[in-house]
């Protein structure tokens, strides 16, 4: 096969390049992306000179250069990935998340179908498979069932017990309720991909997942920042009251999912990722101050005071949580890390890459393609 992954430069991209390049030998693995400031060529230096794997530059938005990469690499899957991906510079510039997420995806779609069935075997063969995000279906309420003060034990439609700040859960046919300009920009998206299936028969797959954490995520998002933050003894901004619920989930089990998925997901189906595993902000921030002073030898909790409480984001969605029984019944996958192994993993990671995160943060990263394609 011959696959193109978009957003391959980001951070969920990255890993996914990274499992099906290694994991797939006999596949052609193109990765597409813009490389804004998200995208960084050197989250996948292990790998860029891996026999089936190809870069190109490029904007989903550009429709020509979309009918191009389809027609040229005889693209048989898409794995869409690239977006515009964090909430509070949605709420700066929306008009950006408008482009790209939903310009970019029907630019991409179209381009697809306009190759698929220019081919004798039309669709026979193709998968066009779209990330997505469980912020589509809006916001959850904390909930205190019988009085208890969540987290309370609660039993998932799988049966498993865990965790939970409520007792509503998101569900593969819960209602879109997007709130913020990044949430509607990716729920328009989805439509998108849906009709595209539902009026010219696109062999389409939606996933929508909880907030992922990992290596080579953008120091923007709140662990990478915190954990950085924390390293360098600056300031924690925790939103509101950091009373806010996240489901979090390690990015190698969400990249796991999707080559599943890719490979066995059911054609015109929507499947839901998630972790079973809800943390309230304030104690995330806790344990990372916990994880990053042990590992560094410092005293414990010496960084507490580093919180520092600031202005809520606006619209802030107060709780998600994804019910991912029918991916766990229908596909059999299962996160294959406790969020203790995650974070610790995470933390160390970040620590011991501080190089990486010192091109980042001081912009350099965006020379590397530059310099990489100018040796060729
Ligand atoms: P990211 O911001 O780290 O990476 C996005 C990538 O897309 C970057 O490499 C960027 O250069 C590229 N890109 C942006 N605009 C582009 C354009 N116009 N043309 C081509 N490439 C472009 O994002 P991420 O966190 O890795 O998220 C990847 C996908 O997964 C997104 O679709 C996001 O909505 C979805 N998702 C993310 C999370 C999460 O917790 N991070 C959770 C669920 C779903
Ligand atoms: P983020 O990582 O931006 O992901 P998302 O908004 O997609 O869930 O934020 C995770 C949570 O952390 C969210 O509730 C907002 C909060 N947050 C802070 O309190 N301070 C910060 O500096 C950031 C970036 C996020």
């Amino acid at each position: 096969m011959n696959i193109l992954i978009t957003g391959g430069a980001g951070f969920i991209g990255s890993h996914v390049v990274r499992l099906f390049v290694t994991k797939y030998k006999d596949y052609k693995i193109v990765n597409l992306d813009k490389l804004t400031y998200a995208g960084n060529l050197a989250n996948l230096k292990d790998i860029e000179d891996c026999p089936n794997y190809k870069f190109v530059k490029a904007d989903i938005c550009d429709y020509e250069a979309m009918c191009r990469v389809m027609r040229e690499e005889q693209i048989d899957g898409v794995i869409h990935l690239a977006a515009e991906s964090h909430v509070d510079r949605s709420i700066r510039d929306p008009f950006t998340f408008a482009r790209t997420n939903v310009m970019g995806t029907l630019s991409l779609l179209q381009a697809a179908k306009v190759y698929w069935e220019s081919l004798p075997g039309g669709y026979a063969g193709k998968r066009f498979y779209h990330i997505s995000t469980d912020e589509v279906y809006g916001a959850l309420e904390l909930t205190h069932p019988k009085g208890i003060e969540p987290p309370f034990t609660t039993k998932a439609s799988s049966g498993q017990h865990h965790l939970a700040y409520g007792d509503q859960f998101f569900l593969e046919d819960t209602k879109y309720q997007p709130h913020s300009p990044y949430s509607a920009s990716k729920a328009s998206s989805d439509h998108f991909v849906r009709a595209y299936h539902d009026t010219y028969g696109m062999p389409t797959i939606v996933t929508n997942c909880s907030n992922n954490y990992g290596p080579y995520q953008f120091p923007e998002k709140l662990i990478p920042l915190f954990i950085n933050n924390i390293c360098h003894k600056k300031p924690l901004p925790v939103y509101g009251k950091g009373e806010n619920v996240r489901d979090w989930l390690y990015v190698e089990d969400h990249a796991r999912a999707i080559d599943l998925i890719f490979h066995k997901g059911r054609i015109a189906d929507t499947y839901n990722i998630g972790g079973f595993n809800e943390w309230k902000n304030i104690d995330i921030v806790k344990v990372l101050i916990k994880t990053v002073d042990r590992v560094l030898g410092r005293g414990e909790f010496e960084d507490l005071n580093l919180i520092t409480y600031v202005t809520d984001r606006q619209g802030h969605d107060l709780r998600y949580a994804i019910d991912s029984t029918k991916l766990q019944k229908e596909l059999g996958w299962e996160p294959s890390l406790q969020f203790e192994e995650g974070i610790e993993k995470t933390v160390r990671w970040y620590l011991d890459n501080q190089k990486w995160m010192d091109n980042v943060t001081s912009g350099d990263y965006q020379r590397y393609y530059e310099e990489m394609y100018a040796k060729r």
